[in-house]
């Protein structure tokens, strides 16, 4: 478990096909792509047009993360872009459930994205529109920021009550995955990581070493746990 997500946002922007490519390679599950908007989060980084610029060089999902304001506006330009899974914010659109609903009529996966203060209450009546939820593990707007710490028990809670109701939702983590948050996150039954600065993106690394050592960390959380259980 713990899926890999490269956070588009962190990589170089002048190299983007090339990071892709060799990510795509080096066998990641996902690539996300943080979308801001100035607005709903202080900074601006992705866009529809890269998006669709990329597309071509890889098969692997691309997750658009709206964070912006009306997110129900741009639905139709991300999926015509290439997306296969798009979040929103609760906190972004006042009618999330029709918002959600024009991202599955769009045939892509809808999931719900919570700030670090937003509460679990905001999912209670469109739990039967989610593919995955997205919790913010920092506040939306840049990387490198500091986990906050009582988002851990969130994961929890969502998690129980995804198993109480024996729903098919994966829960996505964002902000600050790093070696010592992914054992917490994990334990507490995250299933998709969003991996940034603290986890990928690395100064000091290639793409290639910092995912090899990802799946190593990974595989072996993975055979401890099924060794203690
Ligand atoms: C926040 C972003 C970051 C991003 C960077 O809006 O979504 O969380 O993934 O990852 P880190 O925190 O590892 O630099
Ligand atoms: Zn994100």
């Amino acid at each position: 478990m713990g899926q890999i997500g490269p956070s588009l946002m962190c990589a170089n922007m002048g190299e983007l096909r090339d990071a892709i490519v060799r990510l795509d390679q080096s066998n990641v599950d996902f690539f996300h792509f943080d979308i801001m908007d100035g607005n709903f989060a202080p900074n601006f980084t992705m866009g529809p047009d890269m998006i669709r610029s990329l597309r071509s060089h890889s098969d692997k999902p691309f997750d658009a993360h709206l964070m912006v304001e009306e997110p129900e506006r741009y639905i139709d330009i991300f999926a015509d872009a290439g997306a296969d899974m798009i979040s929103v914010h609760a906190e972004s659109t006042i009618h999330l459930q029709r918002t959600l609903t024009n991202i599955k009529n769009k045939g892509l996966q809808a999931g719900v994205a919570l700030n670090p203060s937003s509460s679990l209450n905001h999912l209670d009546y469109v739990w039967d529109m989610m593919d995955y939820v997205v919790l913010m593990t920092v506040n939306p707007g840049f990387a490198g920021q500091k986990f906050i710490p009582l988002t851990l028990d969130k994961i929890s809670r969502l998690k129980d009550m995804v198993h109480e109701q024996g729903l098919d939702i994966q829960i996505q983590v964002d902000g600050n995955i790093s070696y010592e948050t992914i054992p917490k996150v994990l334990e507490r039954g995250a299933d998709m990581l969003v991996c940034g600065t603290s986890c990928l993106f690395k100064k000091d690394e290639s793409l290639e070493e910092s995912t090899e050592k990802l799946h190593t960390f990974l595989n072996e959380f993975n055979s401890n746990r099924v060794t203690n259980s």
